[in-house]
Protein backbone atom coordinates (compact mmCIF):
# COMPACT_ATOMS: atom_id res chain seq x y z
CA UNK A 1 0.00 0.00 0.00
CA UNK A 2 1.04 3.70 -0.70
CA UNK A 3 2.98 4.91 2.51
CA UNK A 4 1.46 7.58 4.57
CA UNK A 5 2.77 11.11 5.21
CA UNK A 6 3.94 10.23 9.14
CA UNK A 7 6.00 7.01 7.44
CA UNK A 8 7.97 9.13 4.89
CA UNK A 9 11.42 9.46 5.60
CA UNK A 10 12.89 12.98 6.31
CA UNK A 11 16.12 14.04 6.33
CA UNK A 12 17.55 16.88 8.45
CA UNK A 13 21.41 18.25 8.03
CA UNK A 14 21.94 14.87 5.93
CA UNK A 15 20.52 12.59 8.66
CA UNK A 16 18.28 10.12 8.53
CA UNK A 17 14.82 9.91 9.77
CA UNK A 18 12.79 6.77 9.46
CA UNK A 19 9.51 8.45 9.87
CA UNK A 20 7.52 11.64 10.87
CA UNK A 21 7.02 10.54 14.40
CA UNK A 22 8.96 12.67 16.99
CA UNK A 23 8.58 11.77 20.98
CA UNK A 24 9.23 15.22 22.69
CA UNK A 25 10.99 15.51 26.02
CA UNK A 26 9.25 14.87 28.60
CA UNK A 27 10.59 15.47 32.60
CA UNK A 28 10.33 12.19 34.28
CA UNK A 29 11.03 13.26 37.50
CA UNK A 30 12.84 9.59 38.02
CA UNK A 31 16.20 10.59 39.73
CA UNK A 32 15.12 10.00 42.74
CA UNK A 33 18.82 10.48 43.89
CA UNK A 34 18.79 13.80 43.66
CA UNK A 35 22.50 13.09 41.08
CA UNK A 36 20.68 14.24 37.76
CA UNK A 37 21.99 10.51 36.58
CA UNK A 38 19.95 8.45 34.43
CA UNK A 39 19.41 4.73 34.99
CA UNK A 40 16.91 2.07 34.09
CA UNK A 41 13.46 4.08 34.29
CA UNK A 42 15.11 6.46 31.60
CA UNK A 43 16.33 3.32 29.35
CA UNK A 44 12.94 1.67 29.53
CA UNK A 45 10.88 4.73 28.72
CA UNK A 46 13.05 6.16 25.78
CA UNK A 47 13.80 2.46 24.31
CA UNK A 48 10.64 1.40 24.33
CA UNK A 49 9.56 4.37 22.18
CA UNK A 50 12.55 4.05 20.42
CA UNK A 51 11.21 0.21 20.08
CA UNK A 52 7.50 1.54 19.39
CA UNK A 53 8.49 2.88 16.31
CA UNK A 54 9.23 6.97 16.83
CA UNK A 55 11.97 8.33 14.13
CA UNK A 56 13.02 10.59 17.08
CA UNK A 57 13.69 10.03 20.73
CA UNK A 58 14.21 12.75 22.81
CA UNK A 59 15.29 12.66 26.19
CA UNK A 60 13.67 15.01 28.60
CA UNK A 61 14.90 18.19 29.70
CA UNK A 62 18.10 17.86 30.68
CA UNK A 63 19.93 20.62 33.42
CA UNK A 64 23.23 22.31 32.22
CA UNK A 65 24.04 22.95 35.77
CA UNK A 66 22.21 22.01 38.84
CA UNK A 67 20.87 25.10 39.35
CA UNK A 68 18.91 24.55 36.32
CA UNK A 69 17.05 21.58 37.13
CA UNK A 70 13.27 21.87 37.21
CA UNK A 71 13.27 19.89 39.97
CA UNK A 72 15.77 18.03 42.23
CA UNK A 73 14.81 14.52 40.58
CA UNK A 74 15.90 15.83 36.55
CA UNK A 75 18.40 14.45 34.34
CA UNK A 76 21.98 16.17 34.09
CA UNK A 77 24.64 16.49 31.51
CA UNK A 78 26.91 19.00 33.48
CA UNK A 79 29.00 15.98 34.52
CA UNK A 80 30.75 13.29 33.28
CA UNK A 81 29.26 10.36 35.44
CA UNK A 82 25.79 11.52 34.08
CA UNK A 83 27.23 11.67 30.53
CA UNK A 84 28.39 8.07 30.94
CA UNK A 85 25.18 6.84 31.71
CA UNK A 86 23.51 8.75 29.15
CA UNK A 87 25.61 6.30 26.82
CA UNK A 88 24.07 2.94 26.53
CA UNK A 89 20.46 4.69 26.39
CA UNK A 90 21.79 6.30 23.46
CA UNK A 91 23.24 3.65 22.23
CA UNK A 92 19.98 1.41 22.35
CA UNK A 93 17.62 3.93 20.92
CA UNK A 94 19.78 4.34 17.73
CA UNK A 95 19.59 0.25 17.96
CA UNK A 96 16.25 0.65 17.32
CA UNK A 97 16.48 2.60 14.50
CA UNK A 98 15.30 6.03 15.94
CA UNK A 99 17.78 9.14 16.43
CA UNK A 100 18.46 9.79 19.78
CA UNK A 101 18.23 13.38 20.90
CA UNK A 102 18.44 15.24 23.95
CA UNK A 103 16.77 18.47 25.31
CA UNK A 104 19.33 20.81 27.17
CA UNK A 105 17.71 23.36 29.52
CA UNK A 106 17.92 25.84 32.38
CA UNK A 107 14.72 25.96 33.75
CA UNK A 108 16.10 29.62 35.40
CA UNK A 109 13.52 31.44 37.65
CA UNK A 110 10.89 28.29 36.91
CA UNK A 111 13.98 25.99 38.76
CA UNK A 112 13.85 24.26 42.21
CA UNK A 113 10.06 23.20 42.45
CA UNK A 114 8.21 20.20 43.05
CA UNK A 115 8.12 17.05 40.49
CA UNK A 116 5.11 16.57 38.36
CA UNK A 117 3.72 13.65 40.06
CA UNK A 118 -0.30 12.47 40.93
CA UNK A 119 -1.59 14.72 43.70
CA UNK A 120 0.91 17.87 43.55
CA UNK A 121 0.07 21.14 42.11
CA UNK A 122 2.48 21.76 39.04
CA UNK A 123 5.47 24.22 39.42
CA UNK A 124 5.11 24.80 42.88
CA UNK A 125 8.40 26.26 43.87
CA UNK A 126 10.18 24.70 46.66
CA UNK A 127 11.42 27.42 48.64
CA UNK A 128 12.96 25.36 51.76
CA UNK A 129 15.34 22.42 52.90
CA UNK A 130 17.59 20.03 50.58
CA UNK A 131 15.53 20.12 47.56
CA UNK A 132 15.47 23.66 47.02
CA UNK A 133 18.03 26.82 45.85
CA UNK A 134 17.94 30.15 44.70
CA UNK A 135 17.13 30.74 40.97
CA UNK A 136 18.62 32.74 38.31
CA UNK A 137 16.89 34.52 35.45
CA UNK A 138 17.19 37.67 33.21
CA UNK A 139 16.44 39.80 35.46
CA UNK A 140 14.88 38.56 38.47
CA UNK A 141 11.13 38.66 37.71
CA UNK A 142 9.70 35.49 38.33
CA UNK A 143 8.31 33.71 35.76
CA UNK A 144 4.53 33.06 37.66
CA UNK A 145 3.01 34.77 40.09
CA UNK A 146 4.22 32.17 42.86
CA UNK A 147 6.49 32.94 44.89
CA UNK A 148 10.04 32.72 43.79
CA UNK A 149 13.62 33.21 45.37
CA UNK A 150 14.86 34.02 42.06
CA UNK A 151 17.73 36.95 41.19
CA UNK A 152 19.38 38.76 38.24
CA UNK A 153 21.75 36.58 36.11
CA UNK A 154 24.93 39.03 36.34
CA UNK A 155 27.14 39.30 32.82
CA UNK A 156 29.14 36.42 34.84
CA UNK A 157 26.52 34.31 35.50
CA UNK A 158 25.58 34.55 32.08
CA UNK A 159 28.74 33.84 30.14
CA UNK A 160 29.11 30.53 32.46
CA UNK A 161 25.97 29.34 31.11
CA UNK A 162 26.71 30.01 27.78
CA UNK A 163 29.22 27.69 28.56
CA UNK A 164 27.84 25.06 30.81
CA UNK A 165 25.55 24.72 27.01
CA UNK A 166 28.13 24.25 25.54
CA UNK A 167 29.78 21.76 27.65
CA UNK A 168 26.52 19.87 27.82
CA UNK A 169 26.25 19.66 24.11
CA UNK A 170 29.95 18.23 23.70
CA UNK A 171 29.15 15.71 26.82
CA UNK A 172 25.90 14.37 24.43
CA UNK A 173 28.19 13.91 21.70
CA UNK A 174 30.04 12.19 23.31
CA UNK A 175 26.97 9.97 25.20
CA UNK A 176 25.96 9.25 21.14
CA UNK A 177 23.34 11.57 20.65
CA UNK A 178 22.42 12.41 17.57
CA UNK A 179 20.70 15.46 17.83
CA UNK A 180 20.68 18.10 20.66
CA UNK A 181 17.85 20.39 21.33
CA UNK A 182 17.77 23.41 22.90
CA UNK A 183 14.80 24.13 25.21
CA UNK A 184 13.88 27.91 24.55
CA UNK A 185 9.96 27.16 25.38
CA UNK A 186 7.52 26.95 27.82
CA UNK A 187 9.27 29.83 30.34
CA UNK A 188 12.00 28.38 30.83
CA UNK A 189 15.79 30.43 31.17
CA UNK A 190 16.38 30.90 27.49
CA UNK A 191 12.43 31.86 27.02
CA UNK A 192 12.78 34.23 30.08
CA UNK A 193 15.71 35.81 28.21
CA UNK A 194 13.03 35.99 24.86
CA UNK A 195 10.24 37.53 26.29
CA UNK A 196 10.10 41.16 27.42
CA UNK A 197 7.79 40.09 30.04
CA UNK A 198 10.39 38.30 31.77
CA UNK A 199 13.53 40.38 30.54
CA UNK A 200 13.99 44.07 31.46
CA UNK A 201 18.01 44.16 31.25
CA UNK A 202 19.66 47.23 29.98
CA UNK A 203 23.24 45.00 29.15
CA UNK A 204 23.19 44.35 25.58
CA UNK A 205 21.37 41.04 26.62
CA UNK A 206 17.98 42.97 26.77
CA UNK A 207 15.39 45.59 25.50
CA UNK A 208 14.37 45.11 21.54
CA UNK A 209 14.56 41.96 19.27
CA UNK A 210 18.51 41.85 18.72
CA UNK A 211 19.09 42.12 22.32
CA UNK A 212 16.55 39.82 23.85
CA UNK A 213 17.47 36.89 21.03
CA UNK A 214 21.23 37.41 21.87
CA UNK A 215 21.42 34.81 24.73
CA UNK A 216 19.90 32.00 22.33
CA UNK A 217 22.14 33.63 19.27
CA UNK A 218 25.57 33.49 21.65
CA UNK A 219 24.34 29.55 23.10
CA UNK A 220 23.88 28.45 19.10
CA UNK A 221 27.24 29.84 18.33
CA UNK A 222 29.01 28.29 21.07
CA UNK A 223 27.18 24.87 20.77
CA UNK A 224 28.10 24.76 17.23
CA UNK A 225 31.95 25.20 18.37
CA UNK A 226 31.44 21.69 20.25
CA UNK A 227 28.36 19.95 18.25
CA UNK A 228 29.74 17.58 15.21
CA UNK A 229 28.57 19.87 12.06
CA UNK A 230 26.84 16.44 10.82
CA UNK A 231 24.58 16.23 13.41
CA UNK A 232 20.91 17.42 13.91
CA UNK A 233 20.66 20.92 16.39
CA UNK A 234 17.62 22.04 17.54
CA UNK A 235 15.54 24.27 19.21
CA UNK A 236 12.37 24.32 20.75
CA UNK A 237 10.19 27.42 20.79
CA UNK A 238 7.16 29.11 22.72
CA UNK A 239 5.98 30.53 19.24
CA UNK A 240 3.73 32.80 21.30
CA UNK A 241 3.28 33.75 25.22
CA UNK A 242 -0.55 34.62 23.91
CA UNK A 243 -0.10 37.61 25.51
CA UNK A 244 -0.51 41.33 24.16
CA UNK A 245 3.19 42.91 25.19
CA UNK A 246 4.86 39.17 25.25
CA UNK A 247 7.11 37.28 22.87
CA UNK A 248 4.59 36.32 19.60
CA UNK A 249 4.93 34.53 16.34
CA UNK A 250 5.89 37.57 14.24
CA UNK A 251 9.04 37.57 16.29
CA UNK A 252 9.49 33.90 16.12
CA UNK A 253 9.41 33.48 12.72
CA UNK A 254 12.12 36.41 12.59
CA UNK A 255 14.04 34.88 15.14
CA UNK A 256 13.77 31.42 13.02
CA UNK A 257 15.23 32.86 9.59
CA UNK A 258 18.31 33.92 11.89
CA UNK A 259 18.76 30.57 13.38
CA UNK A 260 18.66 28.61 9.83
CA UNK A 261 21.06 30.96 8.69
CA UNK A 262 22.96 30.30 12.13
CA UNK A 263 23.38 26.70 11.91
CA UNK A 264 19.81 25.44 13.56
CA UNK A 265 18.35 22.83 11.32
CA UNK A 266 15.30 21.82 13.46
CA UNK A 267 12.60 23.96 14.99
CA UNK A 268 9.83 22.39 17.36
CA UNK A 269 6.78 24.76 17.94
CA UNK A 270 5.22 24.64 21.15
CA UNK A 271 4.06 27.70 22.87
CA UNK A 272 2.92 29.51 26.73
CA UNK A 273 5.04 28.96 29.80
CA UNK A 274 5.61 32.27 31.31
CA UNK A 275 2.58 33.80 33.34
CA UNK A 276 -0.12 32.12 35.41
CA UNK A 277 -3.08 31.77 33.66
CA UNK A 278 -3.22 30.25 30.38
CA UNK A 279 -5.05 32.17 27.74
CA UNK A 280 -4.18 31.12 24.35
CA UNK A 281 -6.06 28.85 22.16
CA UNK A 282 -7.04 24.71 23.12
CA UNK A 283 -7.64 22.04 21.55
CA UNK A 284 -6.40 19.40 19.05
CA UNK A 285 -3.76 21.02 16.98
CA UNK A 286 -4.25 24.52 18.48
CA UNK A 287 -0.47 24.75 18.18
CA UNK A 288 -0.21 23.93 14.25
CA UNK A 289 -0.62 27.11 13.07
CA UNK A 290 2.52 28.87 15.53
CA UNK A 291 4.35 25.92 13.62
CA UNK A 292 3.02 26.56 9.81
CA UNK A 293 4.08 30.35 10.48
CA UNK A 294 7.66 29.02 10.78
CA UNK A 295 7.00 26.43 8.03
CA UNK A 296 6.10 29.44 5.65
CA UNK A 297 8.40 31.89 6.76
CA UNK A 298 11.49 29.80 6.75
CA UNK A 299 13.65 28.06 3.75
CA UNK A 300 15.43 25.21 4.86
CA UNK A 301 14.33 24.99 8.55
CA UNK A 302 13.06 21.51 9.36
CA UNK A 303 9.48 22.39 11.63
CA UNK A 304 7.82 20.28 13.59
CA UNK A 305 4.70 20.64 15.37
CA UNK A 306 3.35 19.42 18.91
CA UNK A 307 0.41 19.97 21.31
CA UNK A 308 -2.88 17.71 21.79
CA UNK A 309 -2.40 15.68 18.41
CA UNK A 310 -3.67 12.31 19.41
CA UNK A 311 -5.27 10.65 16.30
CA UNK A 312 -3.72 9.63 13.25
CA UNK A 313 -5.90 11.30 11.21
CA UNK A 314 -4.96 14.35 12.77
CA UNK A 315 -1.34 13.79 12.75
CA UNK A 316 -1.51 12.63 9.07
CA UNK A 317 -3.56 15.76 8.48
CA UNK A 318 -0.92 18.36 9.87
CA UNK A 319 1.87 16.65 7.43
CA UNK A 320 -0.45 16.71 4.37
CA UNK A 321 -1.67 19.80 4.59
CA UNK A 322 2.43 20.65 4.75
CA UNK A 323 2.09 22.71 7.84
CA UNK A 324 5.20 20.91 9.39
CA UNK A 325 7.68 18.28 8.36
CA UNK A 326 6.84 16.29 11.13
CA UNK A 327 4.85 15.76 14.69
CA UNK A 328 5.50 15.24 18.25
CA UNK A 329 3.02 12.78 19.87
CA UNK A 330 3.90 13.20 23.97
CA UNK A 331 1.08 12.67 26.56
CA UNK A 332 -0.42 9.77 24.29
CA UNK A 333 2.83 7.95 23.90
CA UNK A 334 3.10 8.14 27.69
CA UNK A 335 0.03 5.86 27.48
CA UNK A 336 1.16 3.73 24.62
CA UNK A 337 4.67 3.69 23.49
CA UNK A 338 3.70 1.46 20.30
CA UNK A 339 1.69 4.60 18.90
CA UNK A 340 3.80 4.89 15.81
CA UNK A 341 3.16 1.18 14.39
CA UNK A 342 -0.66 1.41 15.72
CA UNK A 343 -1.09 5.16 13.42
CA UNK A 344 0.88 3.07 10.64
CA UNK A 345 -1.55 0.00 10.88
CA UNK A 346 -4.61 2.26 10.94
CA UNK A 347 -3.69 4.35 8.07
CA UNK A 348 -3.19 1.80 5.92
CA UNK A 349 0.14 0.79 6.08
CA UNK A 350 0.61 -2.99 6.18
CA UNK A 351 3.38 -4.77 8.84
CA UNK A 352 6.25 -4.36 6.72
CA UNK A 353 6.04 -0.48 6.10
CA UNK A 354 5.37 -0.08 10.20
CA UNK A 355 8.06 0.88 12.09
CA UNK A 356 7.71 -2.63 14.39
CA UNK A 357 10.02 -4.38 16.27
CA UNK A 358 10.93 -7.79 14.46
CA UNK A 359 10.50 -9.26 18.22
CA UNK A 360 7.12 -8.29 18.19
CA UNK A 361 6.37 -9.25 14.63
CA UNK A 362 3.25 -11.82 15.92
CA UNK A 363 1.58 -8.70 18.33
CA UNK A 364 -2.07 -8.49 17.08
CA UNK A 365 -3.25 -4.63 17.21
CA UNK A 366 -6.97 -4.85 17.38
CA UNK A 367 -9.44 -7.71 16.90
CA UNK A 368 -6.21 -10.35 16.21
C1 LIG B 1 6.13 17.72 29.18
N1 LIG B 1 6.54 18.68 28.24
C2 LIG B 1 7.86 19.03 28.19
N2 LIG B 1 8.31 19.91 27.24
C3 LIG B 1 9.62 20.18 27.11
O1 LIG B 1 9.99 20.94 26.23
N3 LIG B 1 10.52 19.61 27.95
C4 LIG B 1 10.17 18.77 28.94
O2 LIG B 1 11.02 18.22 29.65
C5 LIG B 1 8.80 18.50 29.11
N4 LIG B 1 8.33 17.70 30.12
C6 LIG B 1 7.04 17.23 30.12
C7 LIG B 1 6.64 16.27 31.05
C8 LIG B 1 5.35 15.74 31.01
C9 LIG B 1 4.96 14.66 31.96
C10 LIG B 1 4.44 16.22 30.03
C11 LIG B 1 3.05 15.66 29.93
C12 LIG B 1 4.82 17.21 29.16
C13 LIG B 1 5.65 19.09 27.15
C14 LIG B 1 5.60 18.02 26.05
O3 LIG B 1 6.87 17.86 25.43
C15 LIG B 1 4.57 18.36 24.95
O4 LIG B 1 4.96 19.56 24.35
C16 LIG B 1 3.18 18.50 25.53
O5 LIG B 1 2.85 17.40 26.35
C17 LIG B 1 2.12 18.67 24.44
O6 LIG B 1 2.11 17.55 23.57
P1 LIG B 1 0.96 16.41 23.74
O7 LIG B 1 1.21 15.75 25.07
O8 LIG B 1 -0.36 17.09 23.69
O9 LIG B 1 1.21 15.48 22.59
Amino acid sequence: PALPAILEPLTINGVEVRNRLILPPMCMYACEARDGVPHGWHFQHLGARAAGGFGIVVAEATAVTPKGRISAWDTGLWNDEQRDAWAPIAAYVAAEGAVPAVQLGHAGAKASTVPMHPGVPAGEPILEGPDAWATLSPSGVPATSMPANVRAMTEQDVAGTVRAFADAARRADEAGFGAVQLHAAHGYLIHQFLSPLTNTRTDGYGGDFEERTRFLRELVAAVREVWPADKILGVRISGSDWVEEGWGIEETVRLARILEEEGVHWMDVSSAGLGDRYHGPKGPGYQVPLARAVKEGTQRMVVSAVGSLTTPQEVEEVLVSGAADAVCVGRAALANPNGPVEAALELGASAEQAPMARQYFRATWGPG
